[in-house]
């Protein structure tokens, strides 16, 4: 095995380490509170709606990692939410699902921000959404974090209903308590189903209803599935367990025109060389130049890149890589990084003529994101690196075909927006073991503090000792290396998906199938010019 193989599986395991914490919350006594409740893990649930031997492409499995919240919460597994991908009926579906497990899938910051982001992708690529719903709504001690601005609470809703009236099915399966503000997600569906003596919804508990009126009455009559189904007419499936539920949900979708992509699809042909292979090809230094092309081979159909601009300005013009690809049939242009990825004028100006013209042939494209940012010093500023790399970011901004960004190393300063950051609205950003994303690496963050932090101190006229600077640059060096760590950003959404390398072929083919359902040149993309 390759050095590089070996370190990055090892790397890796630290990521299977970090699901599993995210996947089992609570461990065996929480599983066991469940089976006594009649409840599945809301994954294996996921698993009965999808279709049979098709794969549910989660997203975000380590959100909520670290998040320190007051009341001593360091971490929110998985945000308290599944999201993710999947097959119902051949129709691809953005599926929800409260992990009951989590503080009663209370909604933190942390899982609106995952809630919204999987709306966004519903919405961007014109996705039917299913809600699992099963959370005693905002996690009340933060409440001021969650509840009453845009991008809270009630973005949830305004999503469902302006989804609705896209033509985008909103469909909620309530497997448990759904009080107060969670009880929308029942009653803005536009079909709901409840499960007997399981799903309860209501504007306000029965302690609430008590204090409130005086009245006492139980979870049942005030509002469990019997009364929304047969009186309220507040949902609209009665079911009496889970896996007829779930059935009835798939039952809905049954009459749900078969979506199809807008592009031609080729036949597949897998790549000459084994997708794995990529793991000797990393670099294990993140600085370290990759090979980009031999990259491009691992994933392409074929492993055929059909190169663009290949001569232009040799050292400079190719740290980044342009062609056209094949993705299990899907044409798809790329923007890759290449060797050291500093982004040199002639590389954006390349990059940007590139983004244009698969923007005007409705190409989608691929980000391959390894760029420790532009070229600085005079010659580049005074060769109008500034100007050079705006127009790389006015393309990107402005292209109207889906954009998918996959992160391999470096990703740091205006590279990040040139080379279609979370800023970009990617349709879909993806992140690998080796990707850093922060402003600086830590080691240059270290010395350019260090230098206001110097002058400061002389200023004061209390200059610092050698230990003092050595002290100081270690500390910011493990701050900022630690914040670009990938484990660190999928904690907190920055990227969708944390991938293993071996996941990057079958994952962007799904990326690009989905993000194609929308015609190209519906407004939703812009307004077609640059
Ligand atoms: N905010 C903060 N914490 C909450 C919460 C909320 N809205 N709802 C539940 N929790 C916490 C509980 O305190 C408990 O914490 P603990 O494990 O540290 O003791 C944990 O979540 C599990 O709750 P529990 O009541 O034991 O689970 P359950 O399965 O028996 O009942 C509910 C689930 C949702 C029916 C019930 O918790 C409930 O009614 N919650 C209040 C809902 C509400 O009024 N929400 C209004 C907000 S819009």
């Amino acid at each position: 095995m390759s050095e590089n193989r070996n370190f990055w599986i090892n790397e890796e395991k630290k990521l299977d380490a970090r699901v599993h914490q995210a996947t089992w919350p609570g461990g065996q006594n929480a599983l066991d509170r469940l089976a006594k409740q009649g409840k599945k893990p809301v994954r294996d649930l996921i698993q009965l709606l999808v279709d049979p031997e098709t794969e549910f492409y989660e997203l975000s499995r380590i959100a909520g990692f670290g998040v320190n919240y007051p009341g001593g919460i360091e971490d929110v597994p998985c945000g308290g939410l599944v999201t993710g991908i999947g097959k119902i009926n051949g129709n691809w579906t953005m599926i929800f699902g409260n992990d009951s497990r989590v503080k009663a899938g209370t909604y933190f910051p942390i899982t609106l921000k995952k809630h919204l982001r999987a709306q966004a992708i519903a919405e961007q690529c014109g996705l039917n959404c299913v809600y699992i719903a099963d959370s005693g709504g905002a996690f009340l001690p933060m409440q001021a974090d969650v509840f009453p601005d845009d991008g809270h609470f009630g973005s949830m809703f305004f999503n469902m209903a302006r989804m609705s009236s896209q033509g985008l099915k909103q469909i909620t399966l309530s497997t448990g308590g759904n009080t107060a503000g969670g009880a929308y997600i029942v009653f803005m569906a536009c079909q709901s189903v409840m499960i007997d003596k399981m799903s309860y919804s209501f504007l306000g508990g029965p302690p609430l209803v008590k204090m409130a009126t005086g009245e006492v009455i139980s979870a049942e009559d005030l509002g469990g599935a019997r009364v929304h189904t047969h009186t309220s007419g507040g949902a609209d499936h009665f079911c009496s367990n889970q896996e007829e539920a779930v059935s009835r949900v798939r039952e809905i979708l049954s009459l749900e025109p078969p979506s199809k992509i807008h592009s031609h699809r080729y036949a597949e042909k897998p790549p000459l060389v084994s997708p794995e292979t990529i793991y000797d090809l990393m670099p294990i230094g993140t600085h370290q130049g990759i090979d980009g092309r031999a990259i491009i081979e691992t994933i392409a159909d074929d492993s055929y890149f059909i190169e663009y601009k290949k001569h232009y300005a040799p050292g400079q013009g190719d740290n980044i890589l342009t062609g056209k690809i094949r993705i299990k049939g899907i044409p798809v242009g790329v923007v890759m990084s290449n060797s050291v990825g500093i982004i040199f004028l002639e590389a954006a100006r390349k990059a940007a003529e590139w983004i244009v013209r698969c923007s005007q042939e409705k190409i989608p494209l691929l980000f391959i994101q390894s760029a420790p940012g532009y070229m600085v010093g005079s010659e580049s500023e005074h060769n109008g690196i500034g100007k050079y790399g705006s127009d790389m970011v006015r393309a990107v901004s402005c292209a109207q075909v889906p954009k998918i960004q996959l992160v391999i190393g470096p990703d740091n300063g205006a590279a990040n927006y040139g080379m279609c950051g979370r800023a970009y609205k990617p349709h879909l950003l993806l992140s690998t073991m080796r990707a850093r994303t922060g402003v600086m690496s830590g080691r240059s963050a270290a010395g350019v503090l260090l230098s206001i932090e110097e002058k400061n101190r002389e200023v004061k006229g209390n200059p610092m000792t050698d230990e003092e600077k050595q002290t100081f640059s270690q500390a910011m060096i493990k701050k900022y290396d630690g914040e670009a760590d990938p484990l660190y950003c999928g904690a907190r959404l920055l990227s969708d998906r944390v991938l293993k390398f071996s996941e990057i072929r079958d994952w962007l083919a799904m990326a690009f199938e989905v993000s194609l359902l929308k015609p190209i040149g519906d407004p939703a993309f812009g307004n077609m010019r640059f």
